[in-house]
């Protein structure tokens, strides 16, 4: 706790134990059930998520430590009051298990129903802490770890798929929703990718990424907007009440049938390793969560903010990514790209870490202060109490110009350009996984144990789509969501042409 205390003239100003002054949390949280509901709509509706932020940073003097009310609000969460941390210091708190609880905060303030999961808790809403963590964490590392060699393969799969489909879609349209496609096809690559056996799309057929997305709208619509209009529907009936659970029950359960018998060699092994230690059906439906909530809701994100970024980047970028990548695999080579040639490719690598900086796919991190504590930012401290919510928009840390020089622009080389020692501190500080990029999932943190998967996926997506095509054109229309990426022109590399 803040101890220090500094003379300055008269007054005696109390200092933290790095120095830093200690000042009162500024912000308010205004009157109750009204200012909560129409913050609400400010947060949607009327400023969107960072000029929520911003526009109140602005109103306190540029503090990035603030008392403000966070969505969905009356009536889904009893309480909406968090302290936003929105720089890149104050923002590590959540990423410290040792100070943060973050049993029941995956979603925010509020929870879903745990119908939606076959009546268990699913991992990611555990705390670090639990033993219930633990054991399911190991079986989720195990598999991640397992099953990167298949990764590649079944990347390069879903690769072709979709761009065979957005290929056709431009000879027949001349402009072609990439969201669409990647909804799709990235849903067989998760599944493909980590549990093996028959596709979704072969097994529940068409409507499989349909279903797996209605699940996920039950689960999330509370902190969804701009998907309905005219927005007081919307508001209406998203944020006022939950959207009955029964309503998705019978999607649910073709999903659960599909996973029961592709996962059931995963099952059985952690049987085997673990006797005891979670009752098959838990792990069954932590299964479902971590392939469609974790990885395929991930991938539905972040995939179109790296298109978006290169599409942004123009035929120059491209030309540059083209050399990078033909000089590890020609054009029109056959067979998957793989990690090993990716790992040759440093503007590739840069690209996708950049992606990840400047557009985390999961923007919102949430945790429960374990003790009275200080938290810093750059310039002040300020006291938490044991018991209060921590928030961070981590789009303003991971852009914070005070670690990253242009932090707000899009720099493809910024990883590539720097050297080892610089890159590895940047990195640090590049924390879309729930962790540091320099760290590793363990049973005890709550990082992604996909992060290496992750970005071997970004890498894949470049690598091949420089590959095969010299450059590209798409129009880029931002959501709250994810960026709507609609392609208008694809130029096929040379020698691809060739192999047609
Ligand atoms: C682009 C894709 C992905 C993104 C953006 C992503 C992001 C994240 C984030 C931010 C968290 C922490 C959530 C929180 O507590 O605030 C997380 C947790 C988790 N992720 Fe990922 N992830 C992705 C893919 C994957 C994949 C492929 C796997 C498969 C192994 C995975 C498995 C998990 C699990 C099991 C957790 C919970 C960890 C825990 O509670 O300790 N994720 N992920």
């Amino acid at each position: 706790m803040a101890s220090k205390r500094a003379s300055s003239g008269d007054e005696q100003q109390k200092l933290s134990p790095s120095g830093l002054p200690v000042r009162k949390i500024p912000g308010g949280y205004g009157v109750p059930f009204f200012s909560p509901l129409r913050d609400r709509l400010d947060y949607f509706y009327f400023q969107g998520a960072e000029e929520y932020f911003r526009s109140r940073i602005a109103r306190h003097g540029g503090a990035t430590v603030l008392r403000v009310n966070m969505p969905p609000g009356p009536f889904f969460s009893g309480d909406s009051r968090v302290v936003a941390l929105l720089d890149a210091r104050s923002f590590r708190v959540l990423l410290d298990d040792s100070r943060v609880d973050k049993a029941g905060t995956l979603d925010g303030t509020y929870m879903p129903s745990l119908e939606l999961f076959g009546g268990h808790c699913p991992l990611a809403f555990l705390d670090g802490a639990d033993p219930r963590h633990a054991a399911l964490k190991r079986v989720m590392i195990r598999l991640a770890a397992a099953r990167m060699h298949h990764v590649a393969a079944a990347f390069g799969a879903a690769f072709a798929a979709t761009f065979d489909a957005v290929e056709a879609g431009l000879a027949a349209s001349g402009a072609v929703d990439f969201n669409k496609h990647n909804m799709r096809h990235m849903l067989d690559f998760t599944c493909a990718a980590l549990l093996g056996g028959a596709l979704p799309s072969k097994v529940i057929g068409d409507a499989a990424a349909a279903k797996a997305f209605k699940w996920l709208v039950f689960q999330l619509h509370p902190i969804a907007s701009k998907a309905i209009k005219p927005w007081p529907l919307e508001d209406l009936l998203f944020h006022t009440f939950r959207l009955p659970p029964f309503l998705v029950r019978r999607d649910y359960a073709e999903l659960t049938a599909y996973f029961a018998d592709v996962a059931a060699g995963v099952l059985d092994d952690a049987e085997k390793a673990d006797p005891g230690a979670i009752p098959r059906d838990e792990l069954l439906h932590n299964l479902i969560f971590l392939a469609i909530f974790n990885a395929y809701g991930g991938y539905k994100i972040f995939l179109p903010h790296l298109v978006k970024w290169l599409a942004r980047g123009g035929a120059e970028l491209h030309a540059r990514l083209a050399d990078e990548v033909r000089a590890v695999v020609p054009a029109g080579s056959t067979g998957a790209v793989t990690l090993a040639a990716v790992e040759k490719m440093p503007l590739v690598k840069s690209v996708v870490w950049e992606t990840l900086r400047m557009d985390p796919p999961v923007g919102f991190q949430y945790g429960r202060a374990r003790r009275d504590m200080v938290v810093e930012n750059h310039d002040a401290a300020y006291e938490v109490k044991k018991g209060e919510m921590l928030f961070g928009y981590q789009p303003l840390a991971t852009r914070d110009e005070r670690v990253f020089q242009r932090g707000g622009e899009f720099v493809p080389d910024r990883f590539a350009a720097s050297s080892d020692d610089e890159r590895r501190r940047l990195l640090e500080h590049v924390v879309w996984s729930n962790g540091p990029e320099t760290g590793a999932a363990t049973e005890g943190n709550k990082q992604c144990p996909g992060k290496d998967t992750v970005v071997a996926v970004g890498r894949l997506m470049v690598a091949e789509l420089f590959r095969r095509y010299d450059t590209f054109a798409a129009s880029v229309e931002e959501n709250p969501l994810e960026p709507v990426v609609t392609f208008t022109s694809l130029t096929k590399a040379a020698a691809a042409r060739h192999c047609d």
